[in-house]
């Protein structure tokens, strides 16, 4: 596996040609990094679930460069999806819609439906138009972690989590630290209705197209094969525990108004919402870093990604 760390455009292209050629290439978004494969190569996006190690029945979000590449890949597009997509794309948002037969079972994990994303990242669109300059069709992109690991939101975090498991001729592209740092809220655009399947950045709060959405808890949707639904996810080895009375030797994450309690290792004070998201999957891994075997996080209070925030650390807590 290489890392290109200068991500020239003369570089973006190499990278794309890889991706036609076969092999993996990860990359930034503005979200998570990415693990991108050519979507319409089984082969190539077999490898993703190898390198993974994620079960082969759950899909991947497919990532396109424009609006326009929609109706390739998905069909029965509902207005209510068009709105969405025009409003927040490029963004960090993911509709599920009816899929197109371009996009294969081995994307969908076997269901009737496919995921789509316009990133904002300009290195993750690059990637995508030079891609498609090759007749790439889209780029399959699940977060660059092992399954159930915490999402890498910079290209070192990249080379940790999979390093081991990418074959010689795989890339990873070095960018910035991800700038939003958890993943692209999910909207479910295949019934009449829009439901919330994960909260990110894009939040009902932001738009009006959003006052419709139906925000039906994840637990409920069983019939959608969605890793990122699992109760337990996005964890480090540090056990988290929300809420609760840090003791000295613990690691100590919250907003920067509250103070860091006697004994502890503070792992970050993000002053705003938007740096505790940036900064949250970061600090988790910090946490391992310095081989915690605890760390007491105190979520952030609020709508819109305080509640994004309080999902994943939910998700990093459950069962501790
Ligand atoms: O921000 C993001 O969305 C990042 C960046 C790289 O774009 N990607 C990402 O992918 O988070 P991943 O695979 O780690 O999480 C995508 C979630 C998974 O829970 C997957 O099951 C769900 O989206 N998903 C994808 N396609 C789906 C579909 N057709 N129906 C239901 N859920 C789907
Ligand atoms: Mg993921």
């Amino acid at each position: 596996m290489e890392i290109i760390s200068n991500c020239s455009q003369e570089m973006i292209k190499v990278a794309a040609r890889a991706l036609k050629a076969g092999y993996l290439v990860a990359f930034p978004t503005e979200t998570v990094y990415g693990l991108g494969a050519d979507a319409t190569n089984e082969k190539a996006v077999n490898r993703i679930f190898e390198v993974k190690a994620r079960p082969s029945n759950h899909p991947i979000i497919v990532h396109i460069s424009s609006m326009s590449q929609l109706d390739n890949w998905a069909i029965e597009i509902p207005d209510f999806a068009r709105k969405l997509g025009k409003s927040f794309w490029p963004g960090p948002l993911t509709l599920i819609l009816k899929r197109s037969q371009l996009a294969k079972s081995f994307i969908t994990g076997n269901q009737d439906s496919v995921g789509l994303r316009v990133p904002g990242e300009p290195i993750a669109l690059d990637l995508l138009s030079e891609f498609e300059k090759l007749g790439g069709k889209g780029i399959a992109a699940p977060s660059a972690n092992r399954f159930c690991g915490v999402s890498p939101t910079t290209s070192s975090a990249v080379v940790e989590e999979l390093g081991l498991y990418m074959g010689p001729n795989d890339l990873i592209l070095n960018g910035n630290q991800c700038s939003i740092g958890i993943e692209s809220t999910i909207i479910d655009c295949t019934g009449d209705v829009p439901i919330l399947l994960r909260p990110g950045a894009v939040s009902i709060q932001n738009n009006q197209n959003m006052n419709s959405i139906n925000e039906t808890p994840f637990q409920s949707k069983k019939l959608i094969n969605a890793p990122g639904l699992l109760n337990r996810h996005y964890s480090p080895r540090a056990k988290v525990v929300l809420n609760a009375t840090a003791e000295p030797g613990d690691g100590f994450l919250a907003m920067s108004n509250i103070p860091t309690p006697v004994g502890t290792l503070r792992l970050a004070a993000p002053n705003t919402i938007q740096e505790y998201s940036r900064i949250l999957y970061a600090s988790l891994r910090c946490a391992d870093y310095k081989e915690l075997k605890r760390l007491i996080a105190i979520p952030p209070e609020g709508q819109g990604l305080a509640m994004a925030i309080r999902d994943r650390l939910n998700r990093a807590a459950y069962g501790n």
